[in-house]
């Protein structure tokens, strides 16, 4: 017997007639390494030592020597064997084994503290000179709907006075948009989106939220998702993550654009956008945990990154060929802002972030470029309900 118990899983069975099922125990142990399995007989019964297991080799085992004997007392044994172990539910894998005690610490990062705070967490965010010091959000911009280029309305804005931004910019798909020309030069297009969004970041309060939800425009090799990542990392934000937004629109041909059946030139297909998530300053955002309102079920569900939400249908109504649903805006302000936040949205095309903020007792900024599109907003939040079940 290898007599280090401490690095075994010990378990017990009483039986005060052990001694008389011995052997049996010897025939089944028999088959299976003393280091992996061993065990021992004392006044009391039985105790056996187990670190790892072919566990479908050792059951089969266990009906092999359960046929063989004719004392019910030793099947019974046998029998209370195999169901102690079975009912371990906790182990690892090696190959065919179960492993029983150590599996956690051989996949552990020894030193994962030090080892961290010597390699640096989110490195090239080190250095941001960002004051932490929030400002209030002027009374002219609360809760309203502003008609005009965010580049320039944003400049009226003071530093640090919204807590999360949540939007989708005009992807340059060419799309036809009422006020906006989408498919434009990928350098123009990128040097105003990235005008807006330093403005977005001068605006965000410390320990404040970006999430910008995009979609690469996988047809032209464009990573647009990867692209504003960069910017925001350049910018000194942290990338808190990325959420990956399923939804299943499975309406593609297998060839489209690609080679069929020949790994000349496949085109991958996609059913998902992202949602790319970046913070100022801190990745922890102030506020009173009363004024949470994400029950602990979506939180449970939410914090998985992969999210399976239907597109919004509802497009012909609201007259616009480019909208996120509010089921989306639903989770993202549940999960990362508090009731009594002030959100902005400076794409808010025809509202949906701002309708979803006012149903769920935020603040709201919302800017778009189409007067059209702002009516529309203004009409959805007259029709929007603040939700009391939430208080
Ligand atoms: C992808 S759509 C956003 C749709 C929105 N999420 C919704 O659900 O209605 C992008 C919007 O950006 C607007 N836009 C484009 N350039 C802009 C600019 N410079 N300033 C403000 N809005 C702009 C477009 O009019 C369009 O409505």
């Amino acid at each position: 017997m290898l007599n280090i118990e401490s690095s075994y899983l010990k378990i017990k069975i009483y039986d005060k007639q052990i001694e008389n099922k011995k052997i049996i125990i010897l025939n089944l142990f028999n088959f299976f390494p003393k280091e992996d399995i061993d065990f021992e007989l004392d006044s009391d019964g039985l105790i056996i030592y187990l670190k790892e297991l072919d566990f479908l080799k050792f059951k089969k085992q266990v009906e092999i020597e359960i046929k063989k004997t004719t004392d019910k007392e030793s099947k019974n044994l046998l029998h209370t064997i195999l169901e102690k172990i079975e009912k371990i539910k906790s182990y690892g894998l090696k190959g065919k084994k179960r492993l029983y005690v150590d599996y956690n610490k051989e996949r552990k990062v020894k030193n994962r503290e030090e080892k961290e705070a010597s390699r640096g967490k989110f490195y090239y965010a080190i250095g941001n000179n960002f004051s932490k010091i929030n400002d209030k959000l002027p009374e002219q911009f609360l809760n309203k709907i502003i008609v005009g280029d965010s580049e320039f309305v944003l400049k009226q804005l003071p530093d640090n006075c919204i807590d999360l931004i949540f939007t989708s910019p005009p992807y340059n798909f060419g799309l036809d948009y009422e006020n906006h020309q989408d498919g434009v030069d990928w350098e123009k297009y990128f040097e105003k989106l990235f005008s807006i969004f330093k403005e977005c970041i001068r605006v965000l309060k410390y320990g404040g939220r970006i999430i910008v939800n995009v979609q690469p425009l996988f047809s032209d090799y464009v990573p647009i998702h990867h692209i504003i990542s960069n910017f925001f990392m350049e910018n000194k934000l942290i990338w808190k993550g990325e959420i990956l937004w399923d939804k299943h629109n499975y309406n593609c041909k297998y060839t489209a654009w690609g080679s069929w059946k020949s790994p000349s030139n496949p085109y991958l297909k996609y059913t998902w956008e992202f949602l790319e998530i970046f913070c100022k300053g801190d990745l922890k955002h102030e506020g009173d945990d009363k004024m949470a309102d994400i029950t602990a079920d979506e939180f449970k569900k939410w914090v998985y990154a992969k999210w399976d939400i239907q597109p919004e249908y509802n497009m012909k109504k609201y007259g616009h060929p480019a909208m996120f649903p509010e089921e989306l805006v639903e989770r993202v302000l549940k999960l990362f802002s508090f009731k009594g936040d002030i959100i902005l949205d400076p794409f808010n095309g025809v509202g949906t972030t701002t309708a979803v903020a006012k149903r769920l007792s935020r603040n709201y900024l919302g800017i778009d470029i189409s007067k059209e599109y702002c009516k529309k907003a203004e009409e959805r939040l007259k029709n929007t309900q603040i939700d009391m079940t939430l208080f």
